[in-house]
């Protein structure tokens, strides 16, 4: 197990479509995922895809009781969700801040779907499906969009609302 270096924004990997996972559960996965916990402990944060260690590989990892990144928000489920699919159930938007480990020191307003169903597989192949709402289907979005090489600060409408992160707030 190990910390690793995370990708920041500008690098070119975090820009690719990752790979789907072919074969769960495998060895080689439970070992990368061991250095996502780890990596994402270390950075204090709620959620890591795979891509931002370098790996280009269909894999979010997500989950938190306390954050000191989101002091407020409710607790989100310590979830392993490989080859996602998500499927919007409530399309209206909200606007929420929203930091990444990629962007350090960066928040920005970003608007998503308020209502989403995830759908994949965890470490040993069981099936995960969940309908999710507010910050849980935020996270989950997030996550996901670094799966198909998408990073926060391309989804801000105004640029205003996107700055260092002892600068924003509500
Ligand atoms: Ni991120």
């Amino acid at each position: 197990m190990a910390i690793r270096e995370i990708l920041r924004m500008g690098d070119r990997r975090l820009q690719q479509i990752a790979q789907p996972v072919s074969v769960v559960p495998a060895a080689a996965i439970d070992d990368l995922l061991i250095d996502m916990f780890d990596t994402m402990a270390d950075a204090d944060g709620v959620g890591l895809a795979a891509p931002q260690i370098g790996e280009s590989l269909r894999i979010v990892i997500f989950g938190f009781d306390q954050n000191n990144r989101y002091p407020d928000e409710l607790a989100v489920p310590k979830t392993v969700l490989i080859n996602p699919r998500i499927e919007v159930i409530d399309g209206a938007e909200e606007l929420d801040w929203e930091g990444c480990l990629s962007v350090p020191g960066m928040r920005g307003l970003v608007p998503r779907s308020r209502a989403i169903r995830y759908q994949g597989v965890d470490q040993t192949g069981a099936t995960i499906d969940r309908m999710v709402s507010g910050f849980h289907a935020r996270v989950v979005l997030h996550e996901c969009d670094h799966l198909d090489g998408v990073l926060y600060p391309q989804r801000i409408r105004d640029l205003r609302d996107f700055g260092f992160e002892e600068l924003m707030g509500d």
